[in-house]
């Protein structure tokens, strides 16, 4: 089936966060909502097939989750990724950040360090603050746009003997770095090395670019599996994050029961009904769409590289290989990040995530949301060019 991402969908009267929640986000609904990483766009059809009929039911009682639903995971990542992965390892959770916050929990004691690599996806801080640990930033180095991983601090961080858990970005989310395998390689061995638990975040995964290929962290070195972590989903790929749900795989029994306890310990430990259905349909079913909505992103990035350099030269925008999240240097309009945010909603009627949130060190950044119809995107940066060019006037 061909599907059209051109077509508008009308997300203002549907409970969608990115659109009611503009207000407390940014003082006011009249901004182009380009922030939380959801997309502008309809699911796969088989998966809206499969919830219909679900709702047709007419009954949502408690759900089970059947072998072919880690499976179907399991295939997933044997068939993209090249991973086989050990089913009886996988649970449930109702996202990677729940996941995460727990695996912070139950595998680090109150006095240890957890270890992330700024700019980051900003729950990282939050979570790892939230459970009283100790935050440790080993920042990315930038040179001209090109942003890197500073390993002689990695080194120098892991080293201390209170980090104990470092939480990778793979792909990166904001700066949609695809990491290479001598890259996961290094970091990798360095955590072991210094018994440091890694915990690899593939949320992203599926939103690969140019010719990029992602590796999962557990088959980068040889055993990798036996001592990683991995948070895996599809709800960022086929924009269902608000059925949540995600799996963790673990690198043992012990751990997978720890942390199935303490869920358990809350009675959460079902998917929902609609969740069940859809992820399993997304996994089994959704190739045809998501191979048609990576061409179209492709395309809307192309469309944001072309506008920024042709347009808005002041602005460097960080075309991703993965993620359809563009990191915007902003740096050279010289605000502070309380007038930049100002300036994107009051002069160019942009709802950004601010950079502030994915770095404590740097300001003068923006992320922009480029998975919405190109037509968005023309509106919105045509609107950025105005209110930059009246800038100088
Ligand atoms: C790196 C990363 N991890 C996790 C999430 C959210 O995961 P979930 O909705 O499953 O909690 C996001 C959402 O943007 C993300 O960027």
């Amino acid at each position: 089936m061909k599907y059209n991402f051109d077509e508008p969908v009308d997300r203002s009267k549907n409970r969608s966060a990115k659109y009611d929640e503009r207000v407390k986000n940014f003082g006011t609904d009249q901004v182009i909502p380009l922030w939380i990483a959801d997309m502008d766009f309809q699911t796969a059809q088989p998966i809206i097939d499969a919830c219909k009929k679900k709702a047709e039911e007419g009954i949502w009682g408690y759900t089970s989750r059947p072998d072919s639903y880690f499976k179907a995971y399991a295939d997933w990542q044997k068939r993209r990724n090249g991973w086989t992965l050990d089913t009886d390892l996988c649970s449930w959770c109702l996202g990677v950040v729940p996941a995460l916050a727990v695996i912070i929990k139950l595998f680090t004691d109150k006095e240890d360090k957890v270890l992330i690599q700024p700019p980051v996806f900003p729950e990282f801080f939050e979570i790892t603050e939230n459970t009283g640990r100790t935050l440790v930033q080993n920042n990315f180095l930038e040179h001209d746009g090109v942003w890197e991983v500073d390993f002689e601090e990695f080194e120098r961080l892991v080293k201390d003997p209170k980090v104990k858990l470092f939480i990778l970005c793979n792909p990166h989310n904001p700066l949609g770095r695809v990491w290479t395998q001598e890259e996961l390689a290094k970091m990798l061995r360095l955590c072991f090395e210094n018994d440091v638990l890694v915990v690899s975040d593939e949320i992203h995964s599926d939103i690969i670019f140019h010719g990029k290929k992602h590796i999962p962290a557990a088959i980068a070195v040889p055993e990798a599996d036996q001592k990683i972590i991995t948070c895996i989903s599809v709800t960022k790929t086929f924009n269902l994050a608000g059925l949540q749900a995600s799996t963790t795989v673990f690198p043992n029994m012990e751990m997978k029961k720890a942390f199935d306890a303490y869920w358990s310990g809350m009675d959460v430990h079902r998917n929902n009904a609609f969740s069940s259905v859809a992820m399993e349909t997304a996994l089994n079913e959704g190739e045809e769409w998501l191979e048609q909505l990576l061409e179209y992103i492709s395309g809307n990035l192309d469309f944001i590289r072309d506008y920024f350099e042709e347009h808005i030269p002041s602005i460097k925008a960080n075309i991703p290989d993965a993620t359809y999240l563009v990191w915007l240097d902003c740096r050279a309009l010289n605000m502070s990040n309380a007038e930049l945010k100002k300036f994107m909603v009051e002069k160019a009627g942009l709802g950004l995530s601010p950079g502030s949130d994915f770095t404590r060190e740097l300001s003068g950044f923006m992320r922009l949301n480029a998975a919405c119809p190109r037509v968005v995107l023309q509106k919105a940066l045509k609107q950025l060019e105005e209110a930059v060019n009246n800038l100088s006037c």
